[in-house]
């Protein structure tokens, strides 16, 4: 959908430099993705823990809660997960832009999807962290229980079962949850960010 011609653009007056300084930080956007299970959750709570005990903002955009608000109209047709993520991206780069570092936590299983979410947060801000923690090892954790229900196929579309993941073919970082300790993998995606 295109902006409206009489919706005019509002330009700020404070610079991002003006307001990365007040902020510690160049904040970005850390997009975790990979299956349900994965540990998506996981590190994006704990990273947003460590941000903000050393004086950071931060905040984590989890896939599951926005599904409770921001996003509770959506299903899990490709066509509203696209919705999902592209809704996603608009409110990290909100939120970037005002300082605040930001955790994605969402399957986001097309290439597409997640493209289209580089392109709204720009490369520089959009760090892709792939959670490839096997089908197998989810499917047993199953911490919700879902997964049984999508192979009894009380739920239709489940990721990884009766939908696809596209895995991702750059990333900038792969992490192996099983094969990981929570701080190594924190420790490796903590590397990779630019914090003054
Ligand atoms: S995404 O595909 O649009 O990126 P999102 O991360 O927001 O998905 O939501 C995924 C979460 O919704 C899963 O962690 C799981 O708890 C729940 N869920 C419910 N139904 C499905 C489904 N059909 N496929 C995947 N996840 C589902």
């Amino acid at each position: 959908m295109d902006v409206k011609d009489d919706v005019v653009w509002h330009s700020t007056r404070v610079t991002q430099t003006e307001r990365d300084q007040l902020c510690l930080q160049e904040p970005m956007t850390i997009w975790l993705t990979g299956l349900s299970g994965a540990g998506k959750s996981t590190l994006a709570f704990a990273l947003e823990k460590i941000f903000v005990e050393s004086g950071r903002s931060a905040f984590v955009l989890d896939g599951d809660n926005l599904r409770h608000g921001l996003c509770k109209d959506l299903g899990f047709s490709t066509e509203d997960r696209s919705e999902n993520i592209r809704r996603i991206a608009e409110v990290a780069r909100l939120m970037n832009e005002a300082g605040v570092m930001v955790m994605v936590a969402c399957i986001s299983p097309c290439s597409e999807q997640r493209e289209q979410a580089r392109s709204i947060l720009g490369e520089e801000r959009f760090l892709e962290v792939y959670l490839s923690t096997p089908l197998s090892v989810c499917e047993s954790l199953d911490p919700k229980g879902l997964y049984r229900k999508a192979r009894a196929g009380l739920i239709p579309d489940f990721t990884g079962v009766s939908a696809p993941y596209e895995v991702p073919v750059a990333p900038a970082l792969i992490l192996d949850a099983s094969e990981k300790t929570v701080a190594e993998c924190l420790g490796e995606i903590l590397s990779k960010v630019a914090v003054k």
